[in-house]
């Protein structure tokens, strides 16, 4: 059933998702939904890379968690026929560790760097040489008799996955050929998702209730599979399984999920700029430790929804509220004069 407290709206995946999300994955280009200014540029990419038998460009895909960035790295890979290698900036610690991995890669094999923007810089240094002419830089020796050797490994595509393409150094993020930032989904997208994820996990879903669940899902894939799942628990305990319009409401009404996908977190960011902060500007450190949340948290999961919603705004001097936020919550706009 429903834990109460259980965050729901996170930055990365909770345990739950582990065991679902394999199973809901698309694997083609074909069934993965929307994005489609992405999905065109990469499929024409993909085939001729595949046509002049060469590796791919590397590619750097960002946007918010959840979004479908692994997702598609997988994709790529299926589509050039190479297997894909998976790692994550944090996860690499020492230079060697990633020479090791460049070097067994296989030819026009895809590796996946999750995080991207997490490496650190002697390890980032690795990948300069190697991404631009696949080789491996290093020196042998010590003082005066120190010479510098080359190796070359094969060719291969890295894919890194960041939240924010701004936390990547230049020299890193002039060597990707292909930068694809992923957007936020329309409800639309996210009821074809989830219709499809219904299909596979065996559920009886209303259209109603999955365009219900869409439009709460803030735009986001993971969070509407959650949702999906969650409802599907209620569903069977209420509902003999069939998941109506009542059933997905009454579900959101308890994750205190509202009818734009706000939870209490996005509530208490809003209403602590409305109210303790009369509308801002506050900075984003003030903000995150008025409401003893993570900066970093704020930034990456909860503000691209509430920016999309435009019920903030981002200015030099510290985050807004705007006009539909006050709406939203029935708050009377102060004056701006
Ligand atoms: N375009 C899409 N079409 C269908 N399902 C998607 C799509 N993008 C993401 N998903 C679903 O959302 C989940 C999270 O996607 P993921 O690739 O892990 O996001 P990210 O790596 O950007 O955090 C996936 O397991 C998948 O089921
Ligand atoms: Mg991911």
């Amino acid at each position: 059933m429903i834990e109460e407290h259980e965050r729901f709206i996170t930055s990365t995946k909770n345990l739950t998702d582990a065991e679902i999300e394999n199973s809901l994955r698309p694997t083609s280009m074909d069934s993965y939904i929307g994005q489609t200014r992405v999905k065109d540029a990469l499929s024409v990419y993909i085939q001729a890379a595949k046509a002049r038998k060469e590796s791919l460009d590397h590619v750097l895909l960002y946007g918010p968690p959840g979004l479908g960035k692994t997702t598609l790295s997988h994709i790529i890979a299926n589509e050039m026929g190479s297997q894909i290698k998976i790692t994550s900036g944090p996860a690499i610690e020492h230079a060697a560790d990633l020479a090791a991995i460049l070097t067994n890669l296989n030819q026009n094999d895809v590796l996946f760097i999750d995080e991207i923007h997490r490496l650190n810089k002697t390890v980032e240094e690795i990948l300069y040489p190697a991404m631009e002419d696949f080789a491996l830089d290093f020196i042998v020796g010590k003082g005066p008799s120190a010479r510098n050797m080359r190796l070359k490994i094969k060719p291969f595509t890295l894919i890194g996955a960041t939240t924010r393409a701004g936390m990547l150094t230049n020299p890193l993020r002039d060597r990707f050929g292909v930068i694809c930032r992923l957007e936020l989904y329309s409800p639309e997208e996210l009821q074809v998702i989830i219709n499809r994820s219904a299909d596979i996990l065996g559920v009886k879903i209303d259209d109603e209730a999955s365009i219900e669940i869409a439009k709460r899902s803030r735009g986001t894939p993971r969070l509407a599979n959650r949702l999906l799942k969650r409802v599907r628990d209620y569903a069977q305990v209420i509902g003999q399984g069939h998941v109506t319009k009542e059933i997905a409401e009454k579900t959101l009404q308890i994750m205190e999920i509202d009818n734009l996908g706000l939870d209490t977190i996005d509530r208490k960011i809003m209403l602590s700029i409305i109210q303790k902060f009369a509308g801002g500007p506050v900075g984003l450190d003030t903000l995150a430790a008025t409401i003893s949340e993570d900066a970093t948290t704020i930034e990456d999961v909860y503000e691209p929804y509430l920016l999309q919603l435009g019920f903030i705004s981002r200015t030099p001097r510290g985050r807004v509220a705007l006009e539909p936020a006050y709406k939203h919550f029935g708050i009377e706009m102060p004056n701006q004069n």
